[in-house]
């Protein structure tokens, strides 16, 4: 295998975690650069669902490490939480042997949920709404940019050191909060962070140095993107955006090693149709506004793909595929292949439709994606109808014709094919 970096092409949730889980059966590194618990994958574990989101789906894997680097911000409970749950599963008997997180990582800390739910409740009903996951992702990037925020290094400064930082981070944030609510977000934090050190103090290293080593040890290394790139906070749609950086450039600072991540094949995984959760409009939404009894089929797609987020459970709005978008995904991505997911989900519902243009409220047509987000809601997406499958085999011709109908519009193979749920039903083209 060389080594990879895998990315989501859309709006995140495009079935990466299978993707990963395949890949790496042959990977010895399987290492997280950007984001945090804001991710989310469904495992079956011993005939019991696991939720992960923050550790990769490679733990399955009994070969492989599974590594959290600098690029990722990190809620501990959470890390803690997702340990015990596959050690009860007996996927490892020590995390030591199979995880490992950066010194050098940022920690998302009580305040930084708070700051988020707050944030958020008061936006609601105006554009400044993200909908965002709520696990305190935003704010903790912020206080990484702004030079305030801790990192798990920290944990082991001298407690007077840790708390003046802590003291100096809520200093910044303090008309957020009441007195009272300050002094619990602190002892929480002073609680938390006793556990946090005992529980992180076996895992840490120094991740270039590691991934060095491992490099010379001829280690194959697969980086992980979470979101997709059309949430990148540089490149997506902004500001209905993650505060991370989702293109392949970000696994080589995320993980502080950029050699390896320079050298890797980048593979971008898109569905079949297009899920989003959260804020901001997309232009192929099945809102009714362009075909008739999309409606309708939006429910259904969503009821047959069980697109629900694996970490809200809110219901993810569908869309039908836009290449458009999957092209400037691939460009800005820096994307070499594609892998196609869930192509079952669209059999028996007929021919379906392919975005290939837009169309602006004045009748210009154009092939580029706006870097206006509240722009997309306006735009009319021109449609090729595709002819639909009754069953989404590889083997299947008019699937397979989809596919080529993909490669040719954005300009790079399509490696991988999706076609079920199942850890099997997956093929290499
Ligand atoms: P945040 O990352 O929680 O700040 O949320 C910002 C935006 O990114 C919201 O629209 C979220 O719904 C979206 N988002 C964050 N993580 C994911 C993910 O893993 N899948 C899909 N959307 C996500």
């Amino acid at each position: 295998m060389n080594n990879i970096i895998l990315l989501g092409a859309q709006w995140g949730d495009e079935g990466k975690g299978k993707v990963v889980d395949h890949l790496s059966s042959q990977a010895d590194y399987v290492i997280r650069f950007q984001g945090g618990n804001n991710a989310g994958h469904s495992l079956w574990v011993n005939g019991k669902k696991t939720v992960l989101h923050l550790i990769p789906s490679g733990i399955l894997h009994p070969h492989t490490l599974c590594l959290i680097g600098e690029g990722v911000v990190l809620d501990t409970n959470v890390l803690i939480h997702e340990m015990s749950e596959l050690q009860k599963a007996k996927v490892f008997a020590d995390a030591k042997d199979r995880i490992k997180v950066s010194e050098r990582t940022h920690l998302i800390l009580p305040l930084h949920k708070a700051i988020d739910v707050a944030r958020e409740a008061k936006a609601k009903g105006t554009t400044a709404h993200i909908g965002t996951t709520g696990r305190g992702i935003g704010p903790a990037y912020e206080t990484k940019a702004l030079r305030r925020g801790l990192r798990v290094i920290d944990l082991f400064l001298d407690q007077n050191t840790f708390e003046s930082k802590l003291d100096g981070l809520m200093e910044e944030y303090a008309h957020y909060f009441t007195p009272s609510e300050r002094s619990d977000l602190r002892a929480q934090t002073l609680r938390d962070a006793v556990y946090w050190k005992k529980v992180l103090e076996p895992l840490l290293v120094d991740m270039t140095t590691f991934l060095r080593d491992g490099h010379a040890q001829g280690k194959k290394m697969l980086f992980e993107g979470a979101q997709g790139v059309m949430l990148d906070q540089d490149h997506g749609t902004y500001p209905y955006v993650t505060s991370s950086f989702t293109t392949s450039p970000s696994a080589g600072t995320g993980a502080g090693y950029p050699k390896v991540a320079r050298e890797a094949r980048v593979l971008g995984i898109a569905k079949a149709y297009i899920t989003r959760v959260g804020s901001g409009s997309f232009p192929t939404e099945m809102l009714g506004r362009h075909v008739e009894g999309e409606v309708a089929l939006n429910e259904e797609i969503r009821k047959i793909g069980q697109e629900f987020g694996a970490t809200t459970g809110r219901p993810r709005r569908i869309g039908w595929q836009d290449l458009v978008a999957l092209k400037y995904a691939v460009e800005v991505g820096g994307i070499d292949e594609l892998a196609i997911m869930k192509g079952d989900v669209l059999s028996h519902l007929g021919d379906f439709k392919v975005c290939v243009a837009y169309e602006r409220p004045d009748g210009t047509r154009y092939t580029t994606f706006p870097a206006i987000a509240d722009e997309l809601g306006t735009l009319k997406p021109i449609y090729e109808t595709m002819k639909g499958w009754s069953l989404a085999t590889p083997e299947n011709p008019e699937y397979e014709a989809y596919l080529k109908f993909i490669e040719k519009f954005v300009g790079v193979p399509v490696k991988f094919v999706g076609y079920g749920p199942e850890r099997h039903q997956m093929a290499i083209r």
